[in-house]
């Protein structure tokens, strides 16, 4: 009788507890209740398509017209909204067209097209943030924290060397260093040194338009089974940790690396779930796709907002 009692309450409180997250979820994501922070992820979304046509190997003039667009109008709309002028989406976005007209205009392409974004840009007075990519030169990677972690970013093109298998392993176990709520280490590395895998992977992924020789990808997966109804999205959070955790390990074993977000579709996540044999239990987070760094190779400026846009003080 204490043994069903027992499962009735996991039951009814793991249901309040999923319903509770997924009305969250339905009403802020689906049904974009809070409507000035949805305008901004729509900036922020386009500002970093656009920055990532910066940061691939091969930038085409005139690239992201598309997105340029939706920027453009996201812009138009947001300020008729009246929302605020000063905060990093909004300024992101004027910058990102800024730097987007000054890389066309330092090749001397100056048509109608470009102009009619400079018209755009001088009918606004605002204060420009970083935006764009700068060029670096391969160089070992500091092996102090401070070092490390500033040498970090995200890159999308790597050179032609392979990437040993024992590099890879030596990258895991440095990544298990990585806290996890009670120890229990839910997170787990799928790879494969099967090219024809590799390749079929690489085209599951879909952040990776433009990527030039991925090497390899690290597939991260998360076990919801080892939590307990009361960690609703703890998996999640977990798999985070160790995921930073091994991006800095391959940072410092001088590896170039890229998170790649994992989206919900089911036919995709059922056909990584059959090449790397991934079991149900185990909730695909993200993959990573990792390559030796090129002697000069690009970053995204990626500028962080400002620390009182995320440090609240409470008095
Ligand atoms: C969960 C997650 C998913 C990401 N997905 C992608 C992706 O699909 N494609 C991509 O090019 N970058 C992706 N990134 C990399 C981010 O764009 C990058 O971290 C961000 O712009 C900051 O730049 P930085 O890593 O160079 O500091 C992802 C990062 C995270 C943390």
């Amino acid at each position: 009788m204490k043994e069903l009692l027992r499962k009735l309450k996991k039951i009814y409180l793991g249901l309040i507890y999923s319903i509770h997250y997924l009305i969250k979820f339905f009403v802020f994501v689906c049904l974009d209740f809070n409507k000035e922070k949805s305008f901004e992820t729509k900036l922020l979304l386009a500002v970093h398509s656009i920055e990532k046509g910066f940061g691939i190997q091969n930038t085409r003039n005139e690239f992201g017209k598309c997105n340029i667009e939706i920027l453009q109008k996201t812009i138009v709309s947001y300020e008729k909204k009246g929302y605020k002028k000063d905060g990093f989406a909004y300024l992101s976005a004027l910058s990102i067209l800024e730097t987007y007209i000054k890389y066309h205009l330092d090749r001397n392409i100056h048509d109608s097209y470009i102009e009619s974004l400079v018209s755009f840009i001088k009918e606004r007075n605002f204060r420009s943030i970083p935006t764009g990519f700068k060029i670096i030169n391969n160089q070992n990677t500091p092996n102090d924290y401070l070092g490390l972690i500033k040498a970090r970013h995200s890159i999308r093109a790597f050179s032609d060397k392979h990437v040993d298998e024992d590099v890879i392993i030596n990258c895991i176990k440095l990544a298990q260093t990585a806290p996890s709520a009670c120890n229990r280490q839910t997170v787990k590395v799928y790879y494969t040194m099967n090219k024809k895998k590799i390749d079929s992977i690489g085209e599951l992924m879909a952040g990776n338009k433009g990527f030039t020789n991925v090497n390899n990808y690290l597939v991260i997966t998360s076990d919801v089974s080892a939590y307990t109804y009361w960690e609703n999205g703890q998996w999640m959070t977990n798999a985070g940790i160790f995921i930073y955790s091994l991006v800095l390990a391959l940072e410092y074993y001088n590896i170039g690396n890229c998170i790649l977000q994992w989206i919900n579709n089911l036919k995709k996540d059922k056909i990584l779930r059959k090449v790397l044999n991934i079991p149900t239990n185990e909730s695909i987070v993200a993959s990573i796709a990792i390559g030796h760094k090129k002697d000069e190779y690009k970053i995204l400026y990626a500028s962080r907002k400002d620390i009182n846009d995320i440090l609240v003080k409470v008095v």
